[in-house]
This record gives structure tokens, C-alpha cells and sequence, in this order.
């Protein structure tokens, strides 16, 4: 694992978009797995401004979205895909028909799951695949369990991550209590995948990533296993890891 241990949450979200932008410098055709959540805002602010500057192009980029929720239209103003539009769609040239994510109103969600893994596989798996972690250790949305999912699937949402996303609500009512999540398998699959993480919440995630058991009960943890990793985490998020003496 290479590990990037950056002063603030600025810093960390430069790094990560170096990281991204070098990928799409060198392979201008590449897949890149793209997350959402409150972390990779500032990463996708850099690529834009870096697209804006004429030092990017995404217009032979195809994406393809670790988890939407069940149940919200890709309008509403809290579902995955509007989430991926206003932070970086809109913004660059990338094609829209190159863009995925699960559909959150599928009729058949199991067929939806199958078809999204489907389209993974025909792409070759992503290039370099981008990942928050939630404070419960969980990746996309693969919750802490006594197993791992391979698969696509549909995820009942942990009463944790209900309530730490509740944030972005009006109530905790609101939050959807369900999602489509990309599996283990998929993300594993990945040839590369680049880890992001900022704010002291987040310290035991990292930690238990980083150093703790692997398995299910922190599913980042499975990314030791993966031959190309890599984290960048501003020093809140790495104050465990400091304080147990990693010091990359
Ligand atoms: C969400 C998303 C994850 C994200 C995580 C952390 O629930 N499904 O993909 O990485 O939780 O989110 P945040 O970056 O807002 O802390």
C-alpha cells in the first residue's frame, strides 16, 4: 500500500486528484471507478479546475459509480448520479453515455445488479478505481458483516451510516434505507485502487484498514489483499495511525 499522509483536507484532496489526473493522462481511454460522498468534493473540484485550465481531458474516460441509493430519481438532489453531475460531469467533457451508475428506480433490481456487473466486466474492471470509507470501515456500500459480497447487490443501510447521512436530509426519515452497492469482487477487481479519507471521525476506519483484521467486520480492511493500493488521508484521519507509530 502507498500511503500519502497529507496536512489538511485541501492538501489531501490535491493528492488524490494528481493521482486520478496521472491516470488519465497516461490512458486517456481508462475506466475510472468514481465515488460520492463528502470526501472526493474537493478532488473533483481540482480535476475540473484542471480541466478548465486545458491540462485535462475525460472525453475518452468511461466511469462507472460505486452505489446509488434505492428509491431517489437521479434528480433529486441527494441521489449518486445528481451528486456526480453538479461535482464533476457537468463540468468536463467526458460523454455522458460513458457514464454509470446504478439506477436507483430499476423495476428489477436484481437484474439491475446482474446488468451493472455485466457492464463492469465487458469494461475490463475500472483502471483505477476511487474510494471513500465510511466511519463504520465500509467501502462503496458494503457494510460490516460476517461475510463479503461479491456481487452487485442491494444493501439494507446500517443504522450508522443512516444516521451519519442523515446530514444531507431534511430528517433522518428521509435517508433511504436501502442502496444498490458495487461488491467486493468489482472493486477488488480494480488494478488500482485509490483509497481517500480526511477529518478525525474517520481515524479508526483508517486504522482498522490499515493495521486491524482482515475481513467483513471492516471491509476496507480487504484492500490489503489488493496489489495496488493507494491511501491518502490527511493527518485527522491519520491520528491513530500516527499514534500507534506508522509513519509513512
Ligand atoms: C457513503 C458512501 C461511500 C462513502 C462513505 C463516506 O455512505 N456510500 O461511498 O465513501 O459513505 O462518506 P463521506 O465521505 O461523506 O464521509
Amino acid at each position: 500500500m502507498q500511503i500519502f499522509r497529507e496536512k489538511d483536507y485541501d492538501a489531501m484532496s490535491r493528492r488524490a486528484a494528481q493521482v486520478i489526473a496521472a491516470e488519465v493522462v497516461h490512458n486517456p481511454a481508462c475506466v475510472l471507478g468514481l465515488a460520492t460522498g463528502s470526501t472526493p468534493v474537493g478532488t473533483y473540484k481540482y480535476l475540473v479546475d484542471w480541466y478548465k485550465a486545458g491540462m485535462l481531458s475525460f472525453k475518452g474516460i468511461r466511469s462507472v459509480n460505486l452505489d446509488e441509493y434505492k428509491g431517489l430519481t437521479p434528480d433529486h438532489d441527494q441521489s449518486y448520479r445528481y451528486f456526480m453531475q453538479s461535482n464533476l460531469f457537468d463540468h468536463v467533457d467526458i460523454v455522458p453515455e460513458n457514464t454509470r451508475v446504478p439506477d436507483g428506480l430499476a423495476a428489477d433490481p436484481a437484474r439491475e445488479c446482474a446488468e451493472y456487473d455485466a457492464y463492469i466486466r465487458s469494461l475490463g474492471y475500472a483502471d483505477l478505481q476511487l474510494l471513500g470509507i465510511g466511519r463504520n470501515g465500509h467501502i462503496g456500500f458494503n457494510e460490516p458483516g460476517d461475510h463479503f459480497v461479491q456481487e452487485t447487490h442491494v444493501v439494507d443501510l446500517a443504522e450508522s451510516t443512516i444516521e451519519a447521512n442523515s446530514r444531507f436530509f431534511a430528517t433522518r426519515d428521509d435517508v433511504p434505507k436501502q442502496a444498490f452497492s458495487m461488491g467486493i469482487g468489482a472493486i477488488m477487481g480494480a488494478k488500482r485502487v485509490l483509497l481517500v479519507a480526511s477529518g478525525e471521525d474517520k481515524a479508526d476506519a483508517v486504522y482498522n484498514t490499515v493495521c486491524g483484521p482482515i475481513g467483513p467486520q471492516c471491509p476496507g480492511s480487504i484492500l490489503r489483499l489488493h496489489p495496488n493500493v493507494v491511501l491518502v488521508a490527511d493527518e485527522a484521519a491519520f491520528s491513530r495511525l500516527t499514534a500507534a507509530g506508522v509513519n509513512p
